[in-house]
């Protein structure tokens, strides 16, 4: 039997738009050097009043509407970010009070750039086993504000975003057979080895600070490939799918060049792999569910597609989740 089903997708940027040239003008770097190294040409930056929950609302709400649902009928949210509003409360419960849903399930998950995953993959277990029989699934970063903006080797990487889901239990059509929709196979996995590769320099238990991100982004890059190559390959085993039979990848908006490496690596045609990075950079946690939203929104991505949604990032952390959309 399938998973829960994904009903609706939405999505949020802040207003401000920062091109490469903007950074030039801040940091030594250059249009050229970031396009060539990353594919990003733009970034969405949060600015006074924009916030992780803010932008998680918004795209909560953009997802309700999408699957034609009411607020009242949210029993889960969970919410996957490394830069939550407060170090406590959830960010989750904030998206609840704004949607006016109180009384269900709420939390945040951290899992950085692979957190969409880990939350998609932990509301899909508790739908199954009756939890709630609805869910919003989000992923939202103000990544910005944890960046050192003196770092050229990470400040021009990143951006701030919001992408949401909403997810419903497995069900069966009339007759009791399993629809054919819904999420069919998920595999995570975490090293805790690779802590000093890709980590933030603070937090409220060590330093008593928020912290800044620090990276070795060619050892991250290395790392990247060879983890998502094979949790894909997991996922398809799994699934009994062939590689050929995808109908869209949706990863994780690093670089345009893991992305690159990735479906060669898998044999999958590269006109098959979403790619958003040139216009939102990497937005960690939020940058699988805006690019499916917007895959879904420009006509790419239709029902019944066979889509595969992946994502590596700090921890290490990685996962991959294949859906019959
Ligand atoms: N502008 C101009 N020059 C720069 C910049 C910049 N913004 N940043 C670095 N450079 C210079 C370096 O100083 C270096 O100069 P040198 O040769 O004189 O020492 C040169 O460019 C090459 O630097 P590298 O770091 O070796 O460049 P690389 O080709 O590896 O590209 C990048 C760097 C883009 C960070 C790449 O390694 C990458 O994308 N890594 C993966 C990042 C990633 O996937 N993260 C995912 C998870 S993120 C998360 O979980 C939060």
């Amino acid at each position: 039997m399938t998973g829960s089903r994904l009903l609706g997708t939405g999505s949020a940027l802040p207003a401000n738009r920062v091109t490469n040239a903007d950074l030039a003008a801040r940091v030594e770097t250059s249009d050229e050097w970031i396009i060539e190294r990353t594919g990003i040409r733009q970034r969405y930056i949060a600015g006074e009043g924009e916030t992780t929950s803010t932008l998680a609302i918004a795209a909560a709400r953009a997802a309700l509407e999408d699957a034609g649902v009411e607020a009242s009928s949210i029993g889960l949210i969970v919410l996957a970010t490394a830069t939550p509003d407060n170090t406590f409360p959830a960010t989750a419960t904030k998206v609840q009070a704004a949607l006016g849903c109180n009384g269900g399930v709420a939390f945040d998950v951290a899992a950085v750039c692979s957190g969409f995953l880990y939350a998609l993959a932990t509301a899909d277990s508790l739908l199954r086993t009756g939890m709630a029989r609805r869910a919003l699934v989000i992923g939202a970063e103000t990544f910005s504000r944890i960046l050192d903006w003196e770092d050229r080797t990470t400040c021009v990487l990143f951006g701030d975003g919001a992408g949401a889901v909403v997810l419903e239990a497995p069900d069966t059509d009339a007759a009791g057979n399993p629809l054919a929709a819904g999420i069919i196979s998920t595999r995570l996995h975490a090293d805790g080895a690779h802590h000093d590769l890709l980590y933030v320099d603070g937090g409220p238990s060590s330093t008593q600070t928020t912290g800044h991100v620090r990276m070795k982004g060619r050892e991250v890059f290395r790392h990247a490939v060879v983890n998502l190559s094979s949790v894909l390959e997991e996922v398809l085993e799994d699934a009994n799918v062939s590689a050929s039979q995808i109908d869209w990848v949706v990863p994780h908006q690093a670089n345009a060049r893991i992305l690159d490496a990735t479906a060669k690596k898998l044999g999958i045609a590269p006109d098959k792999v979403v790619v958003t990075v040139q216009d939102h950079a990497n937005t960690s946690a939020a940058s699988v569910p805006l690019a499916l939203d917007t895959a879904r929104r420009d006509g790419r991505i239709k029902a019944g597609d066979l889509v595969m949604l992946e994502a590596m990032g700090g921890g290490f952390t990685w996962g991959a989740s294949l859906i019959r959309m």
